[in-house]
């Protein structure tokens, strides 16, 4: 039996402003006070972390950030130090989203420092990976994700990556209503155990939560959380609303 506490972690991307995200929050922290075996979190834009995480205080729910820079302060005109979030009430960070990796030139080494000065601040990443269409087609998705996974983990150690969380993306699937089947994705989370028990140990490899990412809906949660490895979800578009996004979260 799994130890593991289920994750269900919301990316609300560029959407709402802050009376949208205290308006969703609200209702979200009002639909989930009665679950107490899934951990919740949602991750608004930068402008609206610190309304929405006074507004969830008390409640089931928690807040993240969907990007950091790694330096504590200093003349990076534009970017978020990993205190000013702890600050604002985020407990998560998103860390490599494929849409940062693909539109924000972010790299395996700038995930690599992002995590790193995360854990530092006492934030958990989410480190997100997966595959684009294309390297499925061409049989490369374990390797792309056993290099992802290498390098953005480089130099860290299991003990100081108890908080850490997986985040398995497919490209193919984010966004696009195509969503990895429950086998394909149990699949590539039992793999990626596998790789953390390589790299590092079996008890970390076995307390590490791999969330699934990419279409995920009301209607196919459950299915996925059958899974022996699927550890909860990354949503994006489904959270974005809180009655369909409390659904996903109960299922
Ligand atoms: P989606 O996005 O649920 O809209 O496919 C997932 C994500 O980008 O994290």
């Amino acid at each position: 039996m799994s130890t593991r506490r289920p994750l269900i972690a919301g990316n609300w991307k560029m959407y709402k402003t802050v009376a949208e995200a205290e308006e969703t929050a609200r209702a979200l922290a009002g639909q989930t006070t009665d679950v107490d075996s899934v951990d919740i979190m949602i991750a608004p834009p930068f402008t609206a972390l610190t309304h929405v995480a006074s507004l969830v205080k008390n409640s089931r729910v928690a807040v993240g950030a969907q990007n950091l820079f790694w330096e504590k302060e200093g003349a990076y005109t534009g970017e978020i130090a990993p205190g000013m979030l702890t600050e604002a009430g985020c407990r998560y960070v998103i860390i490599g989203h494929s849409e940062r990796r693909q539109h924000f030139g972010e790299t395996d080494e700038t995930v690599n420092k992002k995590i790193a000065a995360a854990l530092t601040a006492g934030l958990a990443p989410i480190l997100c990976i997966g595959e684009s269409e294309a390297q499925r087609e061409a049989d490369e998705t374990f390797s792309v994700l056993d290099k992802q996974i290498k390098r953005g983990l480089k130099d860290l150690f299991a003990n100081d990556l108890r908080e850490l969380v997986i985040a398995y993306e497919p490209i193919w699937a984010i966004g696009t209503g195509k969503t990895a089947t429950s086998e394909q994705a149990q699949q590539v989370h039992q793999f990626l155990r596998g790789l953390l028990a390589e790299l590092f140990d079996e008890p970390f490899a076995r307390s590490v939560r791999i969330l699934y990412g990419g279409s995920v809906k009301p209607d196919n949660i459950a299915e996925l959380m059958s899974m022996e490895d699927i550890d909860g979800a990354l949503v994006g578009g489904a959270s974005l609303n809180a009655e369909t996004f409390a659904r996903i979260v109960t299922y």
